[in-house]
Order: C-alpha cells, then structure tokens, then sequence
C-alpha cells in the first residue's frame, strides 16, 4: 500500500475509488489503493484498452510539453491535471512555471504534498469549466501575456453538451497571447476545437480507441 503523504493524510478519502488514483494506478503508479485497484480492474474487464488509452495520452503529454518547450514555451496551463505524476508536466519541462488544475480534492491534496519543493509547479483547485475565474484565479501564478501553453488532455469528456466543449476550447484558444500553444486530446474529433490556430507538424495525430490529439499555435 503506498503512503498517503503525511499532510495529505486528512484529505484522502481512502474507501471511495477517485478517478485520478484510478488514472494513476493505469499509468503504473504508486499514488492508489485497493479500493481504486478493484474499481480499476473491474472496469478493465468492460474496456480492456483503458490502461492503453490512459498511457497513449500521458504519451501525448509528453510530446507535447517537449514540442512547446523547444518551441520556447516556458508556462504551462494544465487543465484536469490527475495526479502530477508518471511524467507529468513538471517532470518535462525543467525550470517552466506550470499550473496544474484540478476540482476533485484528493487529486489536489495528493498534488501539493507531491510538488513540495518545486517553487515553479502549483496545484489549483478549481473548475476548468469556469475559464474566466479560473485566468483570474488569486493562485493564477502564470503571466498571461507572456507564452504559455493550455494542455487539455483527455479532460473534454468531463464537459457534456450542455457546457458547450467547443466554446470552452474557443475561451482559452482567445487567452492565448502570440506563440502561446493548444494541446488537446479527445476521443473524437479536434478539428473544430481548433480553428483558426496553426496545426503543428502533420496535423491531428489518431489516438487509440477512436481519439485524436492535435498540438496547435497561435500565430
Ligand atoms: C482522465 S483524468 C487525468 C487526465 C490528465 N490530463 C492526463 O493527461 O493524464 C481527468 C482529471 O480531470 C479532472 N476533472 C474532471 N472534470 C474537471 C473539471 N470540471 N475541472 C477540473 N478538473 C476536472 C478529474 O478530477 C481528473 O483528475
């Protein structure tokens, strides 16, 4: 059993399962429990490709922190973040500032006893579906009009229809200043998530089980 960092220890909720233990323990993981172990392989048994799927995007993170990082990219804005941990944004990115955002509270307390020591990486607790409150937030520590890049991993399903994903996109797209970068991963299209943003490389990469990831820059 992994140890729950000590001044997490009060905010871990060990007898429920959490989706980002659940994420974590498919990324292989130390950072889950039995609960979230037996909720995991049971869901496995419906999606066998769920392990594949969860380490194909944290891949895709990868690349895509380093494609903004050369590309000079210095702030990250990493939106429904899990557990930073399994390469991470932080661990990619040496020296950048990078804001992990998350609204589930043991992913935020597993998150902050995490990055003790990293002055530059911070753990924000919040709904990323609020973009506004969110770029105004009194823990926002990324300078907005400088680079920075939004990374929406895996994140859009968590928005169903009536929160309109496309205008979501849309706000953070227009927050970008110059240089500033869009990194989405879906399992559905991106295309239209992106409009009017230059396509990095070759364009949307297709993703396993029926995804797509497309790394974008505002010109
Ligand atoms: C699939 S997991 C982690 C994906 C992660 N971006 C990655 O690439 O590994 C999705 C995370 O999004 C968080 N989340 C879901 N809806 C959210 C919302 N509206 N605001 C903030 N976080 C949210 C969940 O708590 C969970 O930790």
């Amino acid at each position: 059993m992994p140890a729950v960092p000590v001044c997490a220890r009060y905010e871990v909720d060990v007898r429920r399962p959490s989706a980002a233990r659940i994420y974590d323990y498919y990324l292989g993981g130390v950072h889950n429990f039995a609960v979230d172990r037996a909720f995991a392989k049971q869901a496995v048994r419906i999606e066998p490709e769920l392990p594949l799927v969860s380490r194909a995007n944290r891949a895709f993170l990868r690349r895509a922190v380093r494609h903004c990082y050369d590309a000079g990219v210095r702030q990250f804005l990493d939106l429904g973040s899990g557990i930073p941990t399994c390469g991470s944004v932080h661990e990619n990115a040496p020296g950048a500032r990078v804001v992990y955002v998350d609204q589930d509270q043991t992913t935020v307390a597993f998150g902050r006893a995490i990055l003790r020591g990293e002055p530059d990486a911070r753990v924000v607790q919040a709904d990323f579906r609020c973009p506004g409150r969110l770029l105004n937030h009194p823990e926002m520590t990324l300078d907005l009009d400088q680079p920075f890049a939004v990374l929406m991993i895996d994140v859009l399903r968590y928005v169903d229809e009536a929160n309109c994903p496309a205008q979501l996109v849309a706000a953070y797209r227009e927050a970008l200043p110059p240089k500033g970068f869009l990194a989405i991963s879906h399992t559905g299209p991106v295309d239209s998530f992106v409009d009017g943003l230059e396509i990095a490389g070759d364009g949307p990469v297709r993703l396993l089980h029926g995804g797509y990831a497309v790394v974008a820059r505002r010109s």
